[in-house]
């Protein structure tokens, strides 16, 4: 598999969207996590893409768009609220679940009557889905560049370990460093008349309330949810996802020779192997996948963390960490 970093971006970009007009897959950085991008009309590259990550191919795909013009096509139908949403925090970490035009076939939204569409802010992404639209392309299919139920890739590197041997040679990584937020992008159900969370991320629900003046249905927990009977695929929701091969233990007191993440003003106890230390609730979920992708590398068995209290993104860490840790 072939990799191209960052050196000249405006050749990457060329070779990249010749990739993804011919079928490859390309995967990119976004401010939330690196996708694995597939051209959103062609059902054999998307195909690829379901392929790659070993993921059950009911599970419908976010498709990302350059501009907020570029919505429409996808979409027949649109509430105000999320018009507002859209031109608020676009291009940003939020994934708008709309009801689907013709354009997003089966093969794109699971079978759903719904697409989730998201404009990413990360120059590179931009400049890629841009000149993709230049080229007649109307969007990216792109789930996060990891093996099903595994730790999102934050870096290039970790792209490459999750999924480089499942790459073909005409494929490409593009590298665009960091990951600027570290979780995935919020999701929210724009089908109904108030906004839904079915899965939290740096737009938090204090946000969406207070632009939108309305109250946002608190399905953050989203076993309150029933998936199964309202037919919402959402395989971000499944228990035991986001999983390192360490055994992930929330707020218990580290055992000798485990991994710890925590707040840097909490100590290391003796023999513990300390793999993070943010500042704040940013750092925390800036570093968190590098983390625990970390405590993989050194083998350790079990990985405990002391999650961040609160609101705001602390509750998109809480999500995810309550998964990594779900069952196992
Ligand atoms: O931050 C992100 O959203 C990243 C970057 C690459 O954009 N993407 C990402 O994609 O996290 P993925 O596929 O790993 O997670 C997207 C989640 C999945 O759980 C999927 O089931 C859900 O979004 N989803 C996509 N379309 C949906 C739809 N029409 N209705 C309900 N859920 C949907
Ligand atoms: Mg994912």
């Amino acid at each position: 598999m072939s990799q191209v970093f960052g050196t000249n971006t405006e050749l990457v970009i060329v070779d990249a969207v010749a990739v993804l007009l011919a079928g490859g897959l390309v995967a990119f950085p976004t401010e939330t996590v690196y996708g694995l991008g597939a051209d959103a009309t062609n059902a054999q590259a998307v195909a690829r893409i379901y392929e790659v990550k070993g993921r059950p191919i009911d599970h419908p795909l976010i498709v990302h768009i350059s501009d907020f013009k570029n919505l429409k096509q996808w979409i027949s139908d649109i509430p105000e609220y999320a018009i507002g949403l859209a031109r608020e925090f676009w291009p940003g970490p939020m994934t708008l679940i709309l009801k689907r035009s013709k354009l997003a076939k089966d093969f794109i939204t699971g079978g759903q009557d719904t697409v989730g569409i998201r404009i990413p802010n990360n120059s590179l992404a931009l400049g890629l889905l841009e000149a993709f639209h230049k080229l007649g392309g109307a969007g990216i299919a792109a789930p996060s560049a990891n093996r099903f139920g595994q730790v999102s890739p934050t870096t290039a590197e970790a792209v490459q370990e999750e999924l480089g041997s499942y790459l073909s040679d005409t494929d490409l990584v593009l590298d665009g460093g960091q990951s600027a937020v570290g979780v995935e992008s919020t999701i929210i159900d724009c089908t109904g008349e108030l906004p839904r969370v079915l899965r939290p991320g740096a737009i938090t629900i204090e946000m969406i309330e207070e632009f939108t003046g309305l109250k946002v249905s608190n399905s953050l927990d989203t076993k309150s949810i029933d998936f199964k009977q309202e037919n919402i695929r959402v395989s971000g929701s499944l228990e035991n996802h986001y999983a390192p091969k360490a055994k992930v233990f929330l707020d218990q007191r580290p055992l000798e020779g485990s991994g710890f993440i925590a707040h840097e003003s909490i100590d290391t106890p003796d023999g513990v192997i300390r793999l993070a230390a943010p500042k704040s609730v940013e750092e925390f979920a800036r570093v968190l996948y590098t983390a625990l992708r970390e405590g993989d590398h050194q083998n350790l068995d079990s990985i405990y963390i002391a999650q961040p209290t609160g609101d705001g993104l602390a509750i998109a860490i809480r999500d995810r960490l309550s998964r990594s840790a779900e069952g196992r």
